[in-house]
């Protein structure tokens, strides 16, 4: 037995801004396997997440559904944890970085950082939005890319030419928010001295604490010199004040790692731990983050080095994944491949997702492509052909024949004794995160067991005379292969595996158990534990995918539409002009749409006819208010399917959003179906 060793693990905190997709999954999938794996080796281990709940797009977007921050961040992290829940992320604490604990973890980082000489004050200028007061964030300034000219450009890069700049770079700047021309204002700001940690970095760095390949492509950063990094931020803005500052704020980047901190101490009040064991500077505990390779510079430069000022230990190590692709392509709302994790629930199973996801995931950081003709193949042939079908083929027989009670004697120790002696291979697999390895290997013992089974042919023992104990033997081996095989995927098949405990009548499927064959013993009837899956949920997942990502891109462009004052398009000519059919629409019904956040369903009266249209405003309209209002409506707009209907053309809304939506016409004079060009 080896020694226990203290370990706590953490996943990145997903922003409390939108729902989790599958990209989420992929890292919280990877990361509740390890953890359960290193329970199952009895460690004393934790695993610990929140939501980040801070920063200008969440305060932003509710300002836009008109609600507080405080009430969006609640709403999204009972939406997370619902969705992690169903898919049996095994957290031992999941808690917000809106938290009493994290603010004072964030204060007193910050105050030891401080005290040592690694804050330094310095006034910069920053984009100024003068019609909505505030300060703009990189992302929230557009204009023309500086070398290539390409329009509608966001202030830190093109996605054109791929050029990176500074906002103020940026050719006919405006505000994203307001459609301002920004103005260049100074403002004070607390930076963090990070170029105080580069050697202890660049050792902590070549120490294994990261991947070859990523410490290799961060020396860029010592060779170009590490600058300081701004921590500050202007109100207005969702976060925690900066204590002995007026009016500043912390950088959601700051306060966000801090978040790994505060999840653990909320668990260590609950349920008797020592947080210092954990995190003092000289701690011999284990602490590992897992994150995807967009945020390694938060957690490979800015987070060690902010423990290390603050004298709290560095993490063991940080486990990089690469990013999920969805049939080879990019998940964008554009392209309809933004699937969200309790879309892909309503049609699916969530252990077939956690298996495919094993299958393809390893300690290398190449991004991971979800194939779903791949992912239907694989469940289908693994999971349900080899592993299932096991105990399904056994099974009835154990029944019929011996009253649900298995064999005193096996037959085949040696292929037992196989399947067991995989163990330590297998264990170091999930050890070292090599989990495509530990399925291969796996389903390579299912191949054994089935094929033991193929070759004793119980159907045929069943037949013949004399030959019952023989049957009972075959049976009663290929359960106890299938027992074997159950607590190999334990760790990626949680729910699978409580009911295979279940029919084994045992809750002995564990590690240090592996050896106890269970003879002459009552098995409970066997009902299946796993159905294929099928290529209609599929598509039927796709689908809804694709809806929601059209509904989600209508409802953004229409507010991008009024929200942005980017150039003007390109010049139409008045015959394209009058190809648009503008209509008085009366509006004679609205309702909420099942499942639908933002959209509204109308029917609309344009005089010889009834349309049905969806509209993105329920975040400014009742419905109750709306009926018997006008409208107006484009007409001839091609009709379009999504989930829940047709649209069968567009009504015209102006405003900044949220509340502050328009779309309805005088009433005065009004008639259902004028013209009105
Ligand atoms: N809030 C920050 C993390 C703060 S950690 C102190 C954040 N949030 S996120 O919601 O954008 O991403 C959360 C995690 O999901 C990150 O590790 C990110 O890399 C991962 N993924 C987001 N999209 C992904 C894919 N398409 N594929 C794989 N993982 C990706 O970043
Ligand atoms: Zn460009």
């Amino acid at each position: 037995m080896q020694t226990k060793r203290k370990i706590l693990i953490t996943s990145a905190l997903p922003y409390a801004n939108g729902p989790l997709h599958m990209g989420h999954l992929l890292e919280v999938i990877q990361t509740d396997i390890w953890s359960r794996f290193l329970k199952m080796q009895q460690h004393e281990c934790y695993y610990v997440c929140a939501d980040d709940a801070h920063g200008t797009p969440i305060m932003l977007h509710a300002e836009k559904l008109g609600i507080s921050p405080e009430t969006l961040i609640k709403q999204v992290q009972a939406d997370h944890q619902a969705d992690f829940a169903d898919f049996a992320i095994g957290f031992d604490n999941y808690y917000s970085t809106h938290s009493p604990e994290n603010q004072e973890l964030a204060n007193l980082i910050y105050q030891r950082l401080q005290a040592a000489g690694h804050i330094v004050s310095r006034t910069i200028k920053q984009a100024y939005d003068p019609l909505k007061k505030m300060f703009l964030p990189d992302r929230y300034v557009k204009g023309e890319c500086p070398r290539c000219g390409a329009v509608d450009q966001y202030g830190d890069n093109c996605e054109a030419c791929g050029a990176t700049y500074t906002p103020t770079e940026l050719k006919n700047p405006v505000s994203a928010i307001s459609g301002a021309t920004p103005e260049q204002r100074d403002s004070e700001h607390l930076f963090f001295r990070l170029s105080d940690f580069a050697e202890d970095l660049q050792s902590w760095l070549t120490q294994g604490s990261v991947p070859k390949e990523v410490s290799n492509k961060l020396r860029e950063w010592f060779e170009e010199g590490l600058a300081d990094w701004n921590i500050s931020r202007d109100a207005p803005y969702f976060g925690f004040q900066i204590p002995g500052v007026n009016d500043k704020y912390f950088y959601v980047w700051m306060d966000a790692p801090i978040g790994y901190l505060s999840s653990f101490k909320n668990l260590c009040s609950k349920s008797n731990l020592d947080f210092d064991e954990y995190w003092k500077a000289s701690s011999e505990n284990e602490v590992y983050h897992f994150i995807g390779k967009d945020i390694i510079n938060f957690h490979a430069l800015f987070w060690p080095a902010m423990l290390q000022g603050a004298d709290f230990r560095k993490p063991n190590a940080i486990h990089v994944h690469g990013f999920l692709t969805i049939d080879g392509q990019k998940m964008s709302k554009s392209r309809g491949t933004f699937i969200k994790a309790r879309t892909y629930l309503e049609h699916l199973n969530a252990e077939h997702l956690r298996y495919y996801f094993a299958t393809r995931l390893s300690p290398r950081i190449d991004d991971i492509d979800l194939s779903f003709d791949d992912f239907t193949q694989r469940v289908n042939a693994d999971l349900v052909g080899k592993v299932v079908n096991i105990a399904s083929r056994c099974a009835g027989f154990i029944k019929k024949r011996f009253d649900n009670r298995l064999a005193a004697t096996l037959d085949k120790p040696e292929l037992l004794q196989q399947l067991i002696d995989a163990q330590a291979s297998i264990a170091q697999n999930y050890e070292n995160r090599e989990f495509n390895r530990a399925m291969r290997d796996i389903m390579g013992l299912a191949d054994l067991a089935n094929q033991y089974i193929d070759e004793q042919q119980p159907w045929v023992i069943a037949k013949q005379d004399g030959q019952e104990q023989l049957l009972h033997q075959i049976c009663s081996t290929g359960i106890n292969l299938f027992r074997i095989l159950m607590l190999y995927l334990k760790p990626v098949l949680p729910k699978t595996t409580a009911q295979a405990e279940a029919f084994l009548n045992t809750s002995d499927v564990q590690w240090d158990s592996l050896q106890n064959n269970l003879i002459d013993h009552e098995i409970q009837a066997y009902k299946p534990l796993m159905t294929r899956v099928e290529k209609e949920k599929v598509e039927a997942m796709m689908q809804q995918s694709k809806d929601e990502n059209a509904a989600a891109q209508a409802t953004s462009s229409q507010t991008e539409i009024m929200q942005s004052a980017s150039p003007i398009a390109e010049t139409i000519n008045f015959d394209d002009f009058m190809k648009v059919d503008l209509r008085i629409a009366k509006i004679i019904a609205a309702d909420h749409v099942e499942g639908a956040d933002k959209l509204l369903k109308l029917q609309l009266d344009i005089g010889n006819e009834t349309r049905q249209v969806f509209a993105g405003i329920k975040s400014a309209y009742a419905p109750e208010e709306l009926v018997g209002r006008y409208t107006v409506m484009v007409a001839n707009l091609a009709p379009r399917k999504m989930r829940f209907g047709m649209s069968e053309g567009m009504v015209l809304a102006a405003g900044p959003g949220g509340k502050d939506l328009w779309i309805l016409s005088p009433d005065e004079g009004a008639q259902a179906g004028m013209r009105i060009k």
